[in-house]
Order: C-alpha cells, then sequence, then structure tokens
C-alpha cells in the first residue's frame, strides 16, 4: 500500500508531516507533496486547498506522478441533517457533486457520461475509518481535546456516522439552501467542497479511496464563526488520531496478508 493523505486544510496536515519518518518535500503543481513513512505504512501527504478542481487535481497527481495506491481523504464538514451534530465525525459511504445539474441533458446531480449520481467509496476502507474513528471518539477524544475547546463547542459525546455526503463549490452557510439540499438528497449527512471530486477521480481511474469528515457546523448563518478555531483545536486533532490508528490498522493487515494468516 502506498497512501495518499489528502488534507483540505493546512492544519490538518501539519501534525501529519511532523509524525513523518524520514519526510522529503517534492513541490508540484503548486503543491507540496511530502512523502515518507507514517506509522510504518508508506505514505504521500499533501494539502488540496479548496474546492472540486483543487481537490480533483491533487488526487490525479497523487495517483499519477507519486503512484499512491489508495486515497484518504480528512476535512471537516458542515451537517446535512439534524442527527449529525458539530463534533461528529461522518465516514462517506457514496459522494454526490451537489452542484452538478446538467438537466435536461441528463438528470440533475449525474455527472454526464458516468451514468452516476453517486460515487461510492470503497468498502473497506470505510470499515477501517469507521473502526477507527469510533476508537478515537470512545478512547482517545477526552484526552486529545482540550476541555476548554470541549465547552466551547458543546461537545458532549460526539457521535460517528456513515452514509451519503455531498460535495458542491459552495460554503453552504443559509438554512434554506442546506434544507433544499437535504431534500433534494436523502440520506444527506455531510456537505463539503473536495470529496466527491476525489471520488470521481478515483472512481475513473480505478483507484479504492475514503473520506472521513468531522462536522463542524451547521451549514447555516453561524457556520463561518469559529470555524478557524474549530480546525485548530479540534479537527487537527480528530484527524491526527484517525489517520495514526487507520496506519496502524492498515500495518496489521498487511502483516496478516504477508503472514498468509
Ligand atoms: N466545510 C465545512 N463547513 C462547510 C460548509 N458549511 N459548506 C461547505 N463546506 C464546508
Amino acid at each position: 500500500m502506498r497512501l495518499g493523505i489528502i488534507s483540505a486544510l493546512h492544519e490538518e496536515q501539519q501534525g501529519l508531516v511532523e509524525a513523518m519518518e524520514r519526510p522529503y518535500k517534492l513541490i508540484h503543481g503548486m503543491r507540496e507533496y511530502w512523502t515518507g513513512k507514517l506509522w510504518e505504512i508508506d505514505a504521500v501527504a499533501v494539502l488540496s486547498r479548496i474546492g472540486k478542481v483543487a481537490a480533483a487535481m491533487t488526487a490525479t497527481t497523487l495517483v499519477e506522478k507519486f503512484g499512491v495506491t489508495h486515497i484518504l481523504f480528512t476535512g471537516v464538514a458542515g451537517s446535512g441533517d439534524p442527527s449529525v451534530r458539530v463534533g461528529d465525525i461522518v465516514v462517506a459511504e457514496s459522494l454526490v457533486q451537489h452542484d452538478m445539474d446538467a438537466s435536461p441533458l441528463f438528470p440533475r446531480f449525474e455527472v454526464p457520461l458516468t451514468g452516476l449520481r453517486h460515487f461510492a467509496s470503497d468498502r473497506q476502507m470505510a470499515l477501517e475509518l469507521s473502526h477507527a474513528a469510533q476508537r478515537f471518539l470512545e478512547r482517545e477524544f477526552m484526552d486529545a481535546i482540550d476541555a476548554q475547546e470541549r465547552a466551547a463547542f458543546a461537545l458532549q459525546a460526539p457521535r460517528m456516522h456513515r452514509g451519503l455526503v455531498g460535495s458542491g463549490d459552495q460554503f453552504v452557510s443559509h438554512r434554506e439552501r442546506i434544507r433544499a439540499l437535504g431534500e433534494a438528497l436523502p440520506g444527506l449527512l455531510a456537505v463539503e467542497m473536495e470529496g466527491a471530486a476525489v471520488a470521481q477521480v478515483c472512481f475513473e481511474l480505478g483507484i479504492p479511496f475514503g473520506v472521513i469528515r468531522t462536522i463542524s457546523d451547521n451549514a447555516n448563518e453561524n457556520a463561518a464563526t469559529d470555524f478557524m478555531r474549530f480546525v485548530k483545536s479540534v479537527a487537527a486533532q480528530y484527524a491526527f488520531h484517525v489517520v495514526r490508528q487507520f496506519c496502524r490498522q492498515a500495518r496489521v493487515q498487511a502483516s496478516r496478508v504477508s503472514a498468509g494468516t
């Protein structure tokens, strides 16, 4: 396995780069690609920047230039459903480009000439991410997140959800908009700006991928309030712990495979 790890924001990537063994930086297409070992897994960590084009460009480069075999995307998202709260984790089982609309030529949300509205993430990666997220929330969350920040963001007993994630080139910050998206896309759990673009690239290139998001806001008028504070003091910690656990699990899997058990 050579794991490409894409973060949307600098704060999330920083911890991973610091944890890397023998890190080596390569600049390509205005991005810094950090190669090295992360918890014994061969990895390439990169900041995609924001939006679908930025994410698609990054994912393509990871595969074509860096030869990654799997891609993991970590970041934050707005809630797409009242049952999904700030501080919860969403593991994508499938992803949709919520701003794709080539109707009446093609059905709304369908990516023209693929025949698909929803792009499924890799089942095994989603499963491993769910285990990693669950373990983090149950065993590490209390120590990993400062008490003051837990109180400030009213993080009490955060939960993990699995399901549909919507991506679009839009920071959703109006309650009517998120409500309309939820109505048009049954089962929508979260909205963000990159995941479905990575999903399409990975689908087209035949690369297994997973997307995990920490809910930072309710995609309403308050969405931008304290956004950067949340990313720094909460989401960066979530991403670090979940990726570490994911790599440890991948390491165990790999040694089982080589031992033939
Ligand atoms: N990422 C985090 N919050 C978001 C929102 N409200 N809309 C789009 N992307 C987001």
